[in-house]
């Protein structure tokens, strides 16, 4: 059954939270329905905030018009904290190792909570290398990943070929990484939103037009949000986890704004042979001619080649051009692969940050949090962004491993900028 709202009289203040929440100071006067938590954005990163809130015994609900939909929907849901390894991301590599260790665990809690699998596959990943470049670039990061302590095996083209018997013949090398996995986000959004519903979470399919503010100055507080179908939700503590939309919602304060940006990445779906037919066992990817593009095979039979990175603002268009470079390269790594059939193309949105990490826990403003900015990361980081997001709202701090990507580390970067241009 889902969580009924705490019922507020139309004209009464809201009704104080649950205990152990900071009370909306000066509430509205007026609200449809009241929460101690309202998640705005009902993607896996606003549905595992909501279910980690409930399960916590907070009266939570999600704004959302469609909470199943979100970037998670394109995402290939590889959890590739080693083999996605970016130089200058080493504070993120911590985080990204961090979730990937709790995902066993996490996976079997979700499973518990919703009676739903999410797909986590431990199949391990291999970057491969097609030309003397790509060896030369692929062998340098794996300098670097030894530096850092990760586990990487560099193998020869012919032993990736042992490995992954239908890789092109001229695949010169690469590096097997045994402790990089996935999860298919589709199955990962479903159990989610079974859980929460299982928690009682509230379900509001409308999009939350502005976020409501009370006070002001030093007294200022968020309280809640107005919603598009007009429904007033107060709410003692408010979480902004709408993906690359966060930085969008009317009524946040500008010094508190997420830098968020959508990042636009283009997929395609392939239908791998039955069983028997063994056709790709773990994730592959490449650098192709300076582009990435990674495969995902998973146990269903679904192949996801992705992903295009384009700077397009919010243009989610599949185009034949995006389509065609990843089937182009795909096939230089797999030439067989131009036989199976191709079952769907999608275009999502990866919500960028300044620093390609998430921003999490409290704004400058009491009663507004975030949960945003994931970028490449989104379905990786979902363990942990619960479980940071559970800490700060039930009053505690953000966990140490989440404490570099606190929500209010722009703002002085903010400030400074508008005082330049003011
Ligand atoms: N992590 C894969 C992507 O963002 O395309």
């Amino acid at each position: 059954m889902p969580m009924q709202p705490r019922d507020t009289p139309p004209e009464e203040p809201a009704a104080a939270p649950a205990a152990g929440t900071a009370g909306p100071v000066g509430a509205p006067r007026t609200a449809d329905a009241t929460y101690d938590v309202l998640v705005v954005g009902g993607g896996v990163i606003g549905l595992v905030t909501a279910w980690q809130a409930a399960r916590r015994g907070l009266a939570t609900a999600v704004a959302d018009p469609a909470p199943d939909g979100g970037a998670a929907q394109v995402a290939a849901g590889m959890l590739a904290a080693v083999t996605e390894l970016h130089y200058g991301e080493e504070a993120l590599l911590a985080l990204n190792l961090a979730a990937a260790e709790r995902y066993p665990a996490f996976a079997a809690e979700l499973a518990e909570a919703s009676g739903r699998d999410i797909g986590y596959r431990r199949c391990g990943a291999l970057s491969v290398a097609l030309d003397a470049d790509d060896r030369a670039q692929l062998r340098e990061l794996h300098g670097f990943q030894q530096r850092l302590g990760l586990s990487a095996e560099w193998l020869g083209g012919s032993e990736c070929r042992r490995l992954e018997p239908m890789l092109a013949p001229g695949v010169r090398g690469g590096l097997r990484v045994d402790g990089d996995h996935q999860t298919d986000p589709r199955l990962l959004t479903v159990a989610l939103l079974a859980a929460c519903e299982r928690a009682g979470v509230a379900f509001h399919r409308s999009l939350a037009a502005r976020l409501r503010v009370t006070g002001s100055g030093t007294a200022e507080r968020a309280v809640g949000a107005e919603l598009a179908d007009g429904t007033r939700i107060a709410a003692g503590q408010t979480v902004l986890a709408a993906g690359s939309r966060s930085g969008r919602l009317a009524g946040v304060p500008e010094a508190v704004r997420p830098p968020v940006r959508p990042v636009k990445g283009q997929v395609v779906r392939l239908r791998m042979p039955g069983a028997g037919t063994p056709f790709l066992s773990r994730t592959v990817r490449a650098v192709v001619r300076g582009s990435s593009v990674y495969l995902v095979p998973r146990e269903s039979g679904e192949l996801v080649i992705g992903a295009t990175s384009e700077e397009l603002g919010w243009d989610t268009t599949v185009t034949a051009g995006g389509v065609y470079e990843l089937l182009r390269d795909a096939h230089e790594l797999l030439p067989g692969l131009t036989e199976l059939p191709l079952v769907e193309t999608g275009a999502g949105l990866r919500p960028g940050s300044p620093d390609n990490a998430p921003l999490l826990g409290p704004t400058a403003l009491p009663g507004l949090h975030l949960a945003t900015g994931h970028y490449r990361n989104g379905v990786l980081l979902t363990p942990v962004t619960g479980d940071a997001l559970a800490a700060v709202l039930t009053g505690g701090e953000l966990p140490d491993v989440a404490r570099p990507f606190a929500a209010t580390r722009f703002a002085g970067a903010r400030q400074h900028h508008e005082g330049r241009h003011a």
